[in-house]
């Protein structure tokens, strides 16, 4: 045998300002499932992971609540933890980026950098909030668009209109943190300068290390140019100070890396091992092969395929083996949306469905490469209850019962079908090599045809109508034999992935540890367990419950890594009330029930939504910021409000006649559409 591998492994750090949802999942459970199967195959595997807990969001979320940032992800930290443990996400270690091993690592990485010519400071100007007394972040600065004039737009881009700017061009600016309106100041700003890093990047792009579809995208990079990078932020910011820099602060993407090395050094001191070294030391010869493999999503290759590597060899140390990265969650088809109730929360998950389903589900769909994966809840029901309940336990149900019944629970001599079970074993290599590109999907493909054909091979040998004439014990217990081993075989196969189930076929089988040798070994004159019920069917009532607890659990927390701005007093996320009107400035609005004959996307926009609106004696044709918050195929046929005496505008997709209404917080996420009680009919006026 060859000698083991020794592979670090990684998952990119959760936020700290919000629970884990499905999304997060998708990359939990890919490297949970690859980091598995290289121990099932005997290999020295370490998996770590920690809470990303430093930044402006962080820091501000902290303290809308009243608490103290330390506070904050120490909860956090518990919930995120629950919620890994549950879903068999086994790290070796979960840490903290706000830990002491944290600042130790970042300070000494950050040192050599500068000693090394890597580090540049320039003065830039930026806007500034005189009452919070902090700078702002693009996405915390809010006023009406330069182009369109809509109120209430961020720093960043509009979402009436779809221009994007920069938070300067803003016309009443405010901040989005206190109100008051941001002026422009100056700072000095530490920059890692990335372009230094250029033919180190190349060489390490030509090993290998990422997907084709990555190295396309870092040859763009390449081709724009490498600019420097800014690395500093002024205080008040949650994070680590820079050495020998007054009031300024890492970038969190600075530190968030490096907590890498962090928890797989914590690892070390609490299981004593002397292996840190090995995994990081620049050279070949201090790392004797050893692996280092980080799991991404799609939106952060940037950072682990730029920056990372950059600060890795700046600072002396060795150079992932491997970036794998994949696609985003889409739920239905669309972006997971608070509104639509598809940001579903690993809680909500768990307290209705069996984690093993979720886990099946994924992998089935994911195949090691960066597309996008969907979950639709119908096919997610439909797939588990057809493919694990259907093909897998039922191979395992229809024959343990007779090996129960009939003899006491002790397989035959002899299989019934040798050949059989050896293409069983053959199609190890070929699924293995499958788990190990992390084409989960195909693994799970084989993995079925095998099911297939082992129930097959069942029907075929019928053991309940054999079992029914004295005289044909010895087949039936052959026939069952050979049942219960290919039942085995697929379940080393799925182990990976099915991490509970497995244990309970351990139990029942009483053969041992499934390991991917172990698929070798025949279980023949022993006796099993009686059978229990490894996984039941999903039922719509399940389904149901868990989104109905999802939307009553909602937190307002910033969605995924957009950090939503946090509004500072409590009572600031309501508008306050506008200046008096007459019941005479009122009537002059003309509202409309209006009924949303056709919704469709806008070529080219970001925010709209085009609308055919029928009210009654006209059709309307009308634009509306509404795209982030709904599917346009769920609109069709929804009655709505509109303003019906709206002088029409013209914008960039042509014209606009009219408004619908629709209620939204400033600062709190959503957009949620007026919608009549029913009876109301189109053209009828809302007074
Ligand atoms: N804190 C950073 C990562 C720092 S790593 C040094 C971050 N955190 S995150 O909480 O926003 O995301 C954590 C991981 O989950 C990222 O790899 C991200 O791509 C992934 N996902 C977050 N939402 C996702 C989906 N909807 N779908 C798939 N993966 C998603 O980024
Ligand atoms: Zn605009």
């Amino acid at each position: 045998m060859t000698s083991p591998r020794r592979i670090l492994v990684t998952s990119a750090l959760p936020y700290a300002n919000g629970p884990i949802h499905l999304g997060h999942m998708v990359e939990y459970i890919q490297t949970d499932v690859w980091a598995r199967f290289q121990r099932m195959r005997g290999h020295e595997v370490y998996y770590v992971c920690a809470d990303d807990a430093h930044g402006t969001p962080i820091m501000l979320r902290a303290q809308n609540e009243g608490i103290t940032p330390e506070e904050l992800i120490a909860r956090i930290s518990t919930e995120h933890q629950a919620d890994f443990a549950d879903f068999q996400i086994k790290f070796d270690h979960f840490h903290s980026t706000h830990s002491d091993e944290n600042r130790m690592f970042a300070e000494q990485v950050y040192l050599k950098l500068r000693a090394g010519g890597h580090i540049a400071t320039r003065t830039i100007h930026q806007a500034y909030d005189p009452v919070k007394e902090m700078f702002l972040p693009d996405r915390f600065i809010k006023g009406e668009c330069p182009k369109c004039g809509a109120a209430d737009q961020y720093g960043d881009s509009c979402e009436v209109c779809g221009a994007t700017y920069s938070p300067t061009d803003l016309k009443n600016p405010k901040s989005a943190i206190s109100g008051a309106t941001p002026i422009e100041k100056e700072s000095e700003h530490y920059f890692f300068k990335l372009g230094d890093f250029e033919a180190i990047l190349k060489d390490w792009l030509q090993s290998g290390a990422v997907q084709s579809e990555i190295a396309a995208k870092m040859n763009e990079w390449f081709e724009s140019g490498l600019h420097d990078w800014d690395i500093s932020r002024d205080a008040p910011y949650f994070g680590f100070a820079i050495p020998d820099a007054p009031g300024k602060y890492f970038y969190v993407w600075l530190d968030a890396p490096i907590g890498y090395m962090a928890s797989f050094q914590a690892l070390c001191t609490i299981r004593g091992l002397n292996v840190f070294d090995d995994f990081w030391g620049a050279t070949q010869a201090e790392r004797n092969d050893t692996e280092l493999w980080h799991f991404i999503g799609k939106d952060i290759a940037y950072f682990h395929t730029l920056f990372w590597p950059a600060m890795l060899s700046g600072a002396g140390l060795r150079l992932p083996t491997t970036v794998r990265t994949h696609g985003f969650l889409t739920v239905n088809g669309q972006k997971m949306s608070k509104s639509r109730g598809t940001f579903i929360m690993a809680r909500s998950f768990l307290n209705h469905l069996n984690p093993d389903a979720l886990r099946y589900y994924f992998a089935a769909k994911l195949n090691g490469s960066m597309e996008d994966i969907d979950l639709n809840l119908e096919d997610f029901m439909q797939r588990v209850n057809s493919d694990l309940v259907g093909k897998v336990v039922n191979l395992a149900s229809r024959t343990a019962g007779f090996i129960g019944k009939l003899f006491d629970g002790r397989l035959a001599d002899e299989l019934h079908d040798p050949a059989l079970y050896e293409e069983f074993v053959a199609a190890g290599d070929s699924i293995a090599a499958a788990h190990e590109a992390s084409d989960s999907a195909r693994a799970m493909r084989e993995i079925m045809a095998l099911a297939d054909r082992a129930n097959q091979y069942i029907d075929q040998n019928k053991p309940w109508s054999l079992a029914k004439t004295p005289g044909n014990e010895a087949e039936v217990q052959a026939i069952c034999t050979q049942g219960l081993n290919l039942f085995r075989v697929m379940m080393v196969y799925l182990k990976p992935v099915l991490p509970n189930m497995a244990k309970q076929v351990e139990h029942f089988l009483h053969f041992g540890e499934l390991n991917w040798e172990s698929r070798h070994e025949l279980m023949l004159q022993h006796i099993i367990q009686p059978f229990e019920p490894l996984m039941t069917r999903i039922e719509q009532t399940q389904l149901n419950a868990m989104l109905e607890e999802n939307r009553s659990t909602m937190p307002e927390a910033s969605e995924a890594a957009v950090p939503a701005p946090v509004i500072a007093s409590p009572t600031a996320s309501i508008e306050p009330i506008a200046p008096t009107i007459t019941i005479d400035d009122f009537s002059k609005l003309d509202l409309r029930i209006a009924r949303i004959v056709k919704a469709q996307h806008v070529e080219g926009a970001e925010k709209l939504l085009q609308l055919t609106l029928d009210i009654g004696s006209e059709t309307r044709n009308v634009f509306a910021g509404i795209k982030s918050a709904y599917d346009p195929k769920d609109l069709e046929g929804r009655l709505t409000v509109m303003v019906a005496n709206l002088a029409p505008r013209k914008m960039k997709f042509g014209m606009s006649e009219g408004m619908v209404l629709a209620a939204s917080g400033a600062g709190a996420p959503g957009l949620f559409i007026l919608e009549p009680d029913d009876g109301a009919q189109p053209g009828m006026r809302v007074k």
